[in-house]
């Protein structure tokens, strides 16, 4: 017969140990995400669908971002074991900077949609990590606001080259007086991607929102809050461009982009330059026989159009 005894209250007391309760409805929910798999299952409950999809989607079919997604799964490492790991240091250089970790923070447009903190906010966690990020040419905060809110922060700047080269000198002037010393200038939507979630929600440039939207959209409050009382969602480092939001996008993607534009920027920006969305060797060396100081190895997330390989 086995062994019995009375139930003893400490050693239920070493089981019934509660996690204590969170106040901050931010710091709670974080608390719950222990993979970037929850944070998008919380994106999904706390956004309107259709914001959700403009942050989660890819172009067309979506084949390259699913490609993506299973290239890392497929990844294996070999497993040495019996190494001290006590004292890990993944830090790196780059571009004569110690950054804490092998990671840059891409860069997002419209990020102030998913969250009114936006780009501010991501800038903020890459600077407390001691990692580079990088606002988008698309952002919704500007250029100097980003700079003034993360002082402290390695940040970057994302280019698209307009179709009237002087607008993006102007731009690259007030990017080289707020500090940013990195350009990063994407090469690979020289015309939007063919987004279908967005085409079916119609989040458009200009919106043409199906009452299927709006009535998601009606059930999310607190998300409607945030955007009715903080600034409007806009490119706000073009509001220069002149026009309303469907007439800027169109003078920001320049589909006649050639690398003698790249040759051109090369001369005008007079700090470190990455060229973003490149993919084959050949492309690759053509950049840096420009000059450039480097490529991001980038298929848009698929964004841009679909087909291309993971990187
Ligand atoms: C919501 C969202 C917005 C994006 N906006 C931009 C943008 O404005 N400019 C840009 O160059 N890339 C943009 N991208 C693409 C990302 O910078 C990045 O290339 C993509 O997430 C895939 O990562 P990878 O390039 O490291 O493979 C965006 C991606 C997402 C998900």
């Amino acid at each position: 017969m086995e062994d019995r005894q009375l139930p003893k209250w400490s050693e239920i007391r070493e089981l019934l140990q509660f996690r204590s309760f969170e106040m901050d409805p931010v710091q709670r929910r974080l608390a719950r995400a222990f993979t970037i798999a929850d944070l998008r299952t919380m994106a999904r409950k706390t956004t309107p669908k259709a914001v959700f999809n403009y942050t989660d989607g890819a172009a067309e079919e979506e084949i390259t971002i699913a490609r993506c997604r299973q290239a890392y799964r497929d990844v294996e490492f070999s497993p040495a074991v019996l190494r001290d790991v006590s004292d890990p240091d993944p830090s790196t250089k780059l571009f004569g900077r110690t950054i804490d970790f092998p990671l840059v923070l891409a860069p997002t447009g419209y990020t102030r949609m998913m969250h009114n903190d936006g780009e501010k906010a991501v800038a903020r966690v890459a600077a407390r990590n001691n990692i580079p990020y990088t606002l988008s040419t698309v952002g919704t905060t500007t250029v100097e606001d980003l700079a003034k809110a993360v002082p402290d922060g390695n940040n970057w700047f994302q280019l698209y080259i307009a179709k009237d080269r002087s607008k993006t000198e102007g731009l690259l002037e007030r990017v080289l007086t707020s500090g940013y010393d990195v350009l990063m200038v994407t090469v690979d939507t020289q015309v939007g991607g063919a987004r279908v979630r967005e085409l079916r929600d119609g989040l458009t440039i200009p919106p043409t929102l199906s009452p299927q939207t709006f009535a998601d959209m009606a059930l999310h409050p607190s998300w409607w809050f945030d955007k009715l009382t903080t600034p409007p969602i806009e490119f706000a480092s073009l509001k220069g461009f002149g026009g309303n939001s469907a007439e800027v996008a169109d003078q920001v993607f320049d589909p006649a982009l050639t690398f003698e534009d790249i040759a051109w920027l090369r001369k005008v920006w007079p700090h470190k330059l990455l060229v973003k969305g490149i993919q084959t060797v050949k492309d690759a060396e053509r950049v840096v026989e420009l000059g450039c100081d480097g490529v991001g190895l980038s298929n848009h997330g698929g964004g841009s159009w679909t087909g291309r390989p993971p990187s």
